[in-house]
């Protein structure tokens, strides 16, 4: 076992180009505004940042801290709210923004405790999507980009917190 290594999977110009598309489809899906946008921590907050910036239109941001892995690679299947959000959600048209959907325990289970809230819609845009792992049917209406079943950092995705900050999207080998 040696250190692990990065290789570039999505380009920072890919992620930002691709962006710049997803913010202009929102805004022309979004009739009356405001979108509110409630981004999952930690990992959806830079592609939060640089979403929210693309939509030509009013938009409001709140967060959500969810936690359903550890430290690993792996799901631990269990998820649990460690931050819960300052806005109500009545009568209001959410977007949830979320870095990746993976097994999709997350997004099942953070849509139905939202669902609750009453909101006018919810719809969930996520950077990253890998269809292959899907445990439970979660439909995300926008996708960054869908990928191989690859463990991903950078752009917001960690491995043990580290690499949050990397520009691209990267496969971590090793
Ligand atoms: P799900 O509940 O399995 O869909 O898990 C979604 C969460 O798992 C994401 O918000 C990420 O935090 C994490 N995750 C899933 N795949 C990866 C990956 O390839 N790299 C980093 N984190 C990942
Ligand atoms: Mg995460």
């Amino acid at each position: 076992m040696g250190q692990p290594q990065l290789r570039v999977l999505i380009s920072e110009q890919q992620i930002q180009q691709r962006i710049q598309e997803l913010g202009k489809q929102i805004a022309a899906d979004y009739p009356e505004g405001p979108i509110y946008l409630v981004g999952i921590l930690k990992g959806a907050c830079i592609f939060l940042s640089d979403l929210a910036r693309a939509i030509p239109k009013p938009v409001r941001l709140d967060f959500m801290g969810i936690s359903s892995y550890g430290k690993g690679k792996s799901s631990s299947g269990e998820v649990k709210v460690t931050k819960d959000l300052d806005l109500s959600l009545e009568g209001m048209d959410i977007l949830i923004v979320e870095d990746i959907v993976d097994t999709g325990v997350t997004l099942t289970y953070l849509t139905h405790l939202l669902d609750q809230r009453k909101p006018r819609s919810i719809k969930i845009a996520a950077m990253l999507d890998k269809p292959s792992r899907r445990l439970r049917p979660v439909e995300a209406r926008y996708v960054g980009f869908s990928i191989p079943d690859e463990f991903v950092v950078g752009y917001g995705l960690d491995y043990a917190e580290d690499y949050r900050n990397l520009r691209d999207i990267c496969i971590l080998e090793g």
